[in-house]
């Protein structure tokens, strides 16, 4: 089953550019918040997915708080209306102006990750006159089991600060006056198709906290992060990640303290399904060994297949002939550049309509202008 696109509408627009279904959007939110509410749990959308301004608009509109971690960021999350008192900042190397540009806007938190960055952070509050809410993000060293790339909560990897470190953080920020702490931070990897690395989390999570109860610490907040993947196989048949499957988990296993807020980032699984890549088809290429189909789409709209070798349907809306066996490439000059090999797609012609599908999240914010490309537009599904 092919996804339901305005294909008419297509046949006049320049490609490639980015298609956003903004129905699916608005349903994918409505849910994510009622699920959530069940539990009282906060959402934060991860802007790092997408940042289409529409799309931003859209999201804030529902209610959510925005998880940024650049200053770019934070000012396309301010630029869309999301309140201050809900924008969380995390990221390894926080610069100078970012973390001013924080301050200055009295964002709700810093997800802190080294000792280092809470020395800055607290000498630029004390130079505002200013207390900075931190939560610390913890490496909480689960192995979520997806792509190398997009793991992140390894002992090994640069992110938080180890378990190991913790007594040491600890001990610094009682020296320093100018940083409250108010939370602790986890994210534990992306596309994250089974549940029980988040249930191993839950389990960290509890054995941290009796630990700061030992030194009389409690926070309160605790944010998991993002992570539930979407799938890329069925974008039609599983449109909406399974969000309370997902929160139903954390409620079971992880028992917050009277009065403590419990906080998630999800990124992927809001935008992911809502958007698809939109391309002609160029040529038709007869290899000796095989057939290409080449796009006027390449890896500078959509890197996801080259960088994580990561799978997307793709699918001939032009075509019912029967199917032929193709890879699928862009134009760019390098071999890298191809987005499925050996694909079943209706037999192509010059001309046909490509959709990339679930390309919503990590497309449209990774493109690039390689080769000198233009940026690609987007359209909504309620606005063509
Ligand atoms: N919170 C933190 C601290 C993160 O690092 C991330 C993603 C998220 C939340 C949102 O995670 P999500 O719900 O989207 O899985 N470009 C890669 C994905 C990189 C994810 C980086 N961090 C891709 O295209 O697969």
């Amino acid at each position: 089953m092919k996804g339901n696109f305005p294909i008419q509408k297509f046949n006049n627009l320049q490609t490639p550019f980015y298609f956003y279904d903004t129905e699916l959007l608005r349903e994918t939110l409505q849910t994510v918040v009622a699920e959530a509410t069940k539990y009282d749990y906060h959402i934060h959308y991860a802007v790092k997915a997408n940042a289409n301004s529409r799309i931003l608009s859209i999201i804030r509109e529902n209610g959510l708080g925005a998880d940024c971690v650049s200053g770019g960021e934070i000012q396309a999350a301010l630029n869309a209306g999301f309140p201050a008192g809900k924008i969380v900042f995390a990221g390894v190397g926080k610069a100078d102006w970012e973390i001013n540009l924080g301050l200055d806007n009295d964002i709700f938190c810093f997800n802190a990750e080294s000792i280092p960055e809470l020395e800055v952070i607290n000498e630029l509050a004390g130079l505002k006159g200013k207390t900075a809410r931190v939560a610390l993000r913890i490496n909480p060293e689960i192995n979520a089991h997806t792509h190398h790339h997009i793991t992140t909560g390894m002992k090994e990897n640069k992110f938080g600060i180890n378990l190991d470190q913790l007594d040491k953080v600890l001990d610094t920020l009682e020296t320093l006056p100018f940083v409250k702490l108010i939370g602790l931070h986890f994210h534990i990897g992306s596309q994250l198709t089974e549940m029980e690395p988040f249930q191993a989390l839950c389990n960290r999570v509890n054995e941290l906290q009796q630990r700061l109860a030992k030194r009389k610490i409690t926070v309160e907040h605790i944010n998991f992060g993002g992570g539930l993947g979407i799938d890329y196989e069925h974008p039609n048949r599983h449109s909406l990640p399974d969000f309370k499957e997902y929160f139903q988990l954390f409620h079971k296993h992880f028992p917050a303290y009277p009065n403590q807020k419990v906080h998630f980032e999800p990124g992927r699984s809001i935008v992911g399904q809502c958007g698809s890549l939109i391309s002609k088809v160029l040529y038709v290429k007869e290899g000796s060994v095989k057939k290409f189909i080449i796009l006027d789409a390449g890896f500078t709209e959509l890197i996801r297949p080259a960088l994580y070798e990561a799978y997307h349907k793709i699918e001939n809306l032009s075509s019912e002939e029967p199917e032929e066996m193709y890879d699928v490439v862009g134009p760019i000059c390098e071999s890298s550049d191809c987005f499925g090999k050996q694909l079943d797609l209706n037999k192509a012609h010059r001309g046909d309509i490509i959709a990339i599908r679930s390309a919503g999240a990590y497309g449209e914010i990774m493109a690039s202008q390689y080769n000198c490309r233009q940026l690609p537009k987007a359209y909504f599904s309620d606005l063509i």
